[in-house]
């Protein structure tokens, strides 16, 4: 890592908020954070004493683009996101032989594999063949609505619809029966952590560093196991999901090996689960808080698009990635040195003010509204358009269903500092 000199190294509290889920919970004041360091170092160094290696925090839009774009300089392995504990990776790394990723999945790979593992998938992934969803998908997200109707007057939307629906999605695109998905859930929780106390359904926020990467080993394997049947149905009986698409992939003439696999389908199971429930919830929030605006989309149903790609923006469920620099390089007039390690900030660079007007406001008329939460470059997220559907599906339907909608109470955020969004959204709605 490149000394820096103290112009480049962040105050000690902002240095500390930007790697502490508390303060993603909290938001506002870390945003109020990330507006002083584009202002004043906007390529700003990261210490944290014996917490994590040192990094560069990069907060402005443009600097995120072009890092996130030039995918030869900036590599995704071999870490791609600040979890903190130098001791799980230890073990990893022994389990493993010297890997600090337990499965290969996209986000951990480079070129030439990268490419080779994304093709096999990204046909699928593409509007036209997910048109043939739509019927599916318009059903699971009819039998949500139905839920949060019944309901009423009042309940938290996140746990009766933001959260169970884009997880049906996503385990009916996985091939997974409805019986299996808590067991799914369950074992994504279990990898994926928990930061925050609430939504630790698997005790990890009170167990050492070693206990939860045993933890995680674990899951990975009855994962794996798990994914071993389904690959064996899909090979003996093909179908148009996802999980056909993997289990008869062939990379350079040979099937993927059964941790290949696995490491596919958790990354599909686990990308796009929390991500689409943050937006999704957002966005209600945003809606319950502004009647007028909520008015108009239930009157002009052309805003639909709009209103996604706002809350996408509004929200950057996926608040951060890391890459590694693969050769000296300047961002930002900072001189990074081969090896270093930097942070890409989704949500410093979506309220970059240079580029959005007020972009704190949720403004569903945003045009354009050109935001980084799908990232950008060869790891852009497979499953935008996905993601755009069937949030465009479940809104139609609420947009249809629900007269009046306000807050019964106060929302509140996850304590995360990977993928992270609303927990509880207390709402009071009238029927239409
Ligand atoms: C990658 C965001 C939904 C699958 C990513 C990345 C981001 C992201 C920021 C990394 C991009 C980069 O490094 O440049 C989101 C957001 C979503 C969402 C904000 C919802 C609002 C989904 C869905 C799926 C999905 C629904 C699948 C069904 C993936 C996969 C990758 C990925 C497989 C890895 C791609 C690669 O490394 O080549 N996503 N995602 N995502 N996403 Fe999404």
């Amino acid at each position: 890592m490149a000394i820096a000199d103290s112009a480049q190294r962040a105050p000690a509290e902002i240095a500390a908020a930007v790697i502490d889920p508390v303060a993603y919970a909290e938001w506002d004041g870390l945003l109020d954070k990330f507006d002083v360091l584009r202002r004043d170092m906007p390529v700003a160094r990261i210490e944290n004493g014996e917490l994590h290696d040192p990094f560069w925090l990069v907060t402005g839009y443009d600097d995120v683009m072009r890092i996130s774009k030039d995918n030869k300089t900036f590599l995704n392995s071999p870490r791609g996101v600040v979890f903190g504990f130098r001791e799980g990776e230890e073990i990893v790394k022994a389990v493993t032989g010297g890997s600090p990723h337990l499965v290969n999945s996209l986000v951990a790979l480079d070129a030439p594999i990268h490419p080779k593992y994304r093709r096999l998938t990204q046909e699928w992934f593409m509007p036209k063949n997910l048109k043939q969803l739509e019927g599916e998908i318009s059903a699971l997200a009819k039998t949500t609505v139905d839920r949060l109707v019944e309901a009423g007057p009042e309940a938290d939307f996140v746990p009766l619809v933001a959260s169970p629906y884009p997880l049906h999605v996503i385990m009916q695109i996985l091939g997974v029966p409805e019986a299996d998905e808590q067991r799914m859930l369950f074992l994504t929780q279990q990898m994926f952590g928990g930061q925050d106390e609430d939504l630790n359904k698997t005790g990890m926020a009170n167990m050492t560093a070693e206990q939860i990467t045993q933890l995680v080993i674990g899951a990975v394997a009855d994962f794996e196991t798990y994914f071993a049947k389904i690959t064996e149905e899909k090979r003996a009986n093909p179908t148009d999901d996802v999980a056909s698409v993997i289990a008869n992939a062939k990379v350079d003439g040979e099937y993927l090996s059964d941790r290949d696999m696995a490491g596919y389908y958790i990354i599909v199971a686990s990308a796009g689960h929390d991500t689409t429930s943050a937006s999704t919830a957002g966005a209600m929030m945003a809606l319950a808080q502004d009647p007028e605006q909520f008015a108009r989309l239930k009157a002009d149903r052309d805003l639909l698009p709009g209103i996604v790609e706002e809350a996408i923006r509004w929200t950057s469920p996926v608040q951060h990635f890391m890459r590694t620099a693969a050769e000296d390089v300047e961002v930002g007039g900072v001189h990074i040195k081969e090896g270093d390690w930097l942070m890409i900030n989704y949500v410093a660079a979506n309220h970059d003010d240079r580029v959005f007007d007020n972009p704190r406001k949720f403004d569903a008329a945003r045009s354009p509204n050109r935001h980084l939460a799908f990232g950008a470059g060869a790891h852009q997220c497979l499953g935008l358009h996905m993601a755009r559907m069937e949030m465009k599906i479940l809104f139609n339907e609420l947009l249809d269903r629900i007269e009046t909608v306000e807050l019964a109470g106060e929302p509140q955020r996850a304590k995360s500092s990977f993928v992270g969004g609303l927990k509880t959204l207390p709402l009071r709605y009238t029927l239409s």
